[in-house]
């Protein structure tokens, strides 16, 4: 009876805000502004239509997109070999830490790459760049928390949404190569996107909104480490990381971040905690879970021969893994790079020939405790992002909790896991992953099982774990941009 009334309370709020008509969701191209920055010194001029709604029935305020265009395109011209017409559209968004994510406008100096951002060398390759504004797990409107999962992901697909139904009025940019980007919680959500096309379980949440009625699948995504498939990520960071007891967390975990910039920025401290006999029991429980989920996948490599593990966590997907690392190594050493002291590598004559994953952790160093996402306390940004209206955070990992947890549609509709290959379902035809080899944010094994459902299920995959990379993103935009040429071209 409380849940109801509280429902009930919760839909009022909704209904409260001011309605708009369907037609306000037509673009309106008389409001750009022109602008000008420098990117390589070269002058980008580009024309920004800024803050415009993207749903006629918003939960909260920030539910806006900007859109930049680079202004030749307003006259005919050609760049980079695109046109108006068909100028891919980049959609990054601006997400971390499960935050709220803000729209990202194209700036010269970007924390997060010590220069441009992604926005702005996205336009000085010629491409659209599409940026929404997205609620995350700490939006509120009228005192209700309105951004708890699934709204990140609902308001990426509205946006998308929008810019379809828009696509005879928008002056430049082609509906048909929507390329989402995003960074950890963004990069999660930037898979999501592209692994959920079109599914049905986000209907309901769209037209509450009042979503475009459109298709909301893309051509291709770009992810960035990302901290997704939460429901099993804890059991593949103790088959890392179990052993390892002592955990040196990120400055963010230590005071929680304002912003998501703060939570893509994360500074790692020297400060060291012991994990607690109870959580090294737990530890164990879930590095033991790991093989039979793994299995239960039927992952395979590229030359169609089964990935899976045995009881103790060694087999063909471990050697998958370590694969990775060697070709990481490999490319590191190839480009010069002095990689001998280190340990967890053997190197004969310049060719990495084996890793020892025993001694990775010691080596990388654990970040979390276990378990590492789903916390016994429900202290977690991950527990916050799966809480209530009511803000009261929640479990979502059924191997540890039976109480409390959300509820499993949710938990569903946050993992691309769930979606990849199915039906009813329009996963996008690329996806380019990058996790760095230093990343202690989460094991290399989830967005390793994520790049390979895809590619089972027919999708062309670009996966790679850069060397001496920590946890971030945008950090390497000439081959992210090289890759777009060469899906779109
Ligand atoms: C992010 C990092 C994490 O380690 C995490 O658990 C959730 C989000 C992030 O940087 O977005």
């Amino acid at each position: 009876m409380k849940n109801f009334l509280a429902a009930m309370i919760f839909m009022l709020s909704l209904s409260s805000v001011a309605s708009a008509a369907a037609d306000d969701l037509l673009f309106n191209p008389s409001r750009g502004v022109e602008k000008t920055l420098t990117y390589n010194g070269r002058t980008i001029d580009f024309i920004a239509y800024e803050n415009i709604p993207y749903v006629t029935e918003p939960a909260s305020e920030i539910q806006k997109l900007s859109i930049y265009i680079p202004s030749e395109y307003l006259h005919g011209g050609v760049i980079n070999g695109y046109a108006a017409k068909t100028a891919p559209i980049f959609l990054p968004n601006g997400v971390g830490g499960y935050m709220p994510g803000k729209i990202l406008e194209p700036v010269e100096n970007d924390k997060m790459t010590g220069g441009a951002n992604a926005s702005l060398v996205a336009l000085s390759r010629g491409l659209v760049v599409i940026s929404p504004a997205i609620r995350g797990r700490t939006t509120t409107m009228n005192g209700v928390h309105v951004g708890k999962a699934p709204a990140l992901i609902v308001d990426y697909k509205a946006a998308v949404r929008w810019i379809r139904h828009n696509r005879d009025r928008l002056p430049a940019g082609n509906t048909d190569k929507i390329i989402s980007n995003g960074t950890s919680a963004g990069g999660a959500l930037s898979a999501l996107l592209g692994a959920t096309g079109n599914a049905p379980e986000y209907m309901p949440y769209l037209e509450q909104l009042g979503a475009a009625n459109e298709r909301d699948d893309i051509f291709a995504s770009s992810v960035y480490c990302p901290i997704t498939n939460l429901d099993h990520a804890d059991m593949a960071y103790e088959w890392i990381f179990y052993g390892e007891t002592k955990y040196f967390p990120a400055m963010w975990q230590l005071a929680p971040p304002t912003n998501s910039e703060a939570a893509n920025n994360p500074v790692s401290v020297k400060k060291s905690f012991e994990m607690t006999p109870e959580e090294i029991r737990v530890s164990k429980i879930l590095r033991d879970a790991f093989p039979d989920y793994l299995n239960r996948l039927n992952l395979r490599d590229e030359h169609g021969n089964i990935l899976s593990l045995d009881k103790n966590g060694d087999g063909s997907f471990k050697n998958f893994i370590k694969g990775k690392y060697i070709e990481s190594a490999q490319k590191a050493i190839d480009s010069g790079k002095n990689l001998r002291g280190v340990e967890w590598l053997t190197i004969k004559n310049g060719r990495v020939v084996d890793v020892d994953l025993k001694k990775y952790p010691a080596a990388v160093t654990r970040m979390k405790a276990a378990p590492a996402f789903d916390k016994l306390d429900l202290s977690s940004a991950e527990n916050d992002e799966f809480g209530d209206f009511r803000n009261n955070p929640k479990h979502f990992s059924a191997t540890l909790f039976n109480d409390n947890l959300a509820a499993s549609e949710i938990i569903h509709m946050l993992n691309p896991m769930n979606f990849i290959g199915r039906e009813n379902v329009t996963t996008a035809e690329f996806f380019r992953i990058r996790h760095g080899a230093a990343d202690r944010d989460t094991s290399l094994a989830i967005p390793a099982i994520l790049a390979l459902k895809l590619q089972n299920n027919g999708a062309t995959v670009d996966f790679f774990s850069p060397w001496g990379q920590g946890h971030g993103g945008d950090y390497d935009l000439n081959e992210l941009f090289d890759w777009i040429d060469s899906i779109c071209k």
